[in-house]
């Protein structure tokens, strides 16, 4: 490994990697991917596994602490962040002062760093157990911030959380219900909603868990930092591409029209891209991709939809995966490819999708923010550049500029 420290210490040398493709920002102990084999391990656990037989509880803990829990773990853990479901009730004002319209996007980066103007008691970073109620809070309070945003959207009132429910159920709960009807989700929905909190738990150091541990190096408050990776989670090329993805079927439409759609992604004067497809780090089949291609038809099953786009969408997998273009660049489905299509056939707005999806991320965020604060080499993350601009040059009194 190349110790970057020293090579600039000695020879004032420093490495030029536009997007940080092949540096190591820092040691980590959560995630691990294989690119080239399409693997993805929690702590050392495969996410098939995980998918299979954990809920989205104890992959909170398996992040958090290192390990699986054990029974008596898994009770207290879920005690202690049901504990913290409820927000503030001062909090409902920020969500008055958003345009109805607002994407919900827009309103999570507000209302989550405005969490630190309300938790004081969880802002010192150096005290890991104000760093232990932080994190509970924020894994706990998510899913309440984002149903609030949503319901917001709707002009529904809000709905408070129900304890006595799973983190998945409790969650829907809070989208569907309404004063007048509870909402009572199936055990596959159930099952579904906590499938995908767990495939976008974690995904080492990608460009929102980057942002939540650039914004902490610098001693960043929690709430601060995973509103930071809330906002670089939503752009289209990252979080984004849930909702980008869903479009872009609704767009092609039917299979026939296909092949129009591939020879656009495969000409470089349009910007057109496969939402849903590629990976920086994956050059194989993305294994989140293939739980969540298997979870899609057990939930179109269940709610007994035939959906035309998950046709489309299998026949655009087939056809893209024999193209030469997308054999040659390595290009394969991702997370995003086939999440949106189980979460339309819930009942999920496509402006909630990107929600869902730092609402899962959070557990990561939270995991990898810990982390790092408990790394004895931690500092301030600081990257260099490459100066391109004028040389020096002195100021012209202005009558003479131009
Ligand atoms: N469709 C068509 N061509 C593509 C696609 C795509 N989806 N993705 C990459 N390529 C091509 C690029 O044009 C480029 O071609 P070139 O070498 O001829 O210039 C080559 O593949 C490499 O692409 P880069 O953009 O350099 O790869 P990078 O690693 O920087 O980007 C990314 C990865 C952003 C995910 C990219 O594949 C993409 O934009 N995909 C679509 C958006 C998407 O699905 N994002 C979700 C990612 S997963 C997540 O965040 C959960």
């Amino acid at each position: 490994v190349l110790d970057v420290r020293q090579l600039y210490s000695q020879t004032g040398m420093f490495t030029y990697d536009p997007g940080f493709a092949s540096t190591a920002s820092c040691e980590s102990k959560i995630t691990y991917i294989d690119g080239d084999k399409g693997e993805l391990l929690y702590r050392g656990y495969p996410i098939e596994q995980l998918a299979e037989q954990c809920d989205y509880m104890e992959v909170c803990y398996l992040l958090l602490f290192g390990d699986l829990p054990t029974a008596s773990e898994k009770e207290d853990f879920v005690h202690g962040v049901t504990y913290h479901t409820m927000v503030h009730e001062q909090l409902k004002n920020f969500y008055n002062g958003f345009r109805r319209d607002a994407h919900p996007m827009a309103i999570m980066v507000g209302v989550v760093g405005a969490l630190s103007a309300f938790y004081h008691d969880s802002t010192d970073i150096r005290d890991p157990k104000q760093r232990l109620i932080a994190s509970y809070r924020l894994i706990a309070k998510m899913p309440t911030i984002a149903a609030m945003a949503y319901k917001y959207s709707i002009g529904q009132p809000f709905t408070y959380p129900r304890n006595d429910l799973s983190y998945s159920a409790n969650f829907l709960h809070l989208m569907f219900s309404v004063p007048c009807e509870t909402y009572h989700p199936s055990p596959t929905l159930e099952r579904a909603m906590d499938l995908i909190f767990t495939l976008h738990a974690d995904h080492e150091q990608n460009a929102s868990t980057s942002t939540v541990r650039l914004a902490g190096s610098s001693g960043a408050n929690p709430f601060a930092c995973i509103a930071a990776g809330i906002a670089s989670l939503w752009g289209p090329a990252h979080g984004g591409a849930n909702e980008a993805a869903l479009e872009m079927l609704e767009e092609i439409g039917t299979p026939d029209q296909i092949q129009t759609y591939i020879a656009k992604a495969k000409d470089k004067d349009d910007p057109f891209r496969l939402m849903g497809f590629g990976h920086r780090v994956y050059k194989n089949y993305d294994p989140r991709a293939k739980v969540m291609q298997k979870a899609a038809h057990a939930v179109l099953d269940e709610l007994g939809v035939s959906d035309p786009l998950f046709e489309t969408a299998r026949e655009l997998e087939r056809i893209a995966l024999e193209d030469e273009y997308f054999i040659e660049k390595k290009l394969y489905p991702n997370v995003d490819f086939y999440s949106g299509i189980i979460l339309k056939a819930m009942g999920f707005p496509r402006s909630m999708f990107t929600v869902l999806f730092a609402l899962a991320r959070t557990s990561g965020w939270i995991a990898q923010w810990n982390e790092m604060i408990e790394d004895p080499s931690q500092r301030i993350g600081r990257p260099r550049q490459l100066y391109t601009g004028p040389t020096r040059r002195d100021i012209k009194p202005i009558h003479e500029r131009g």
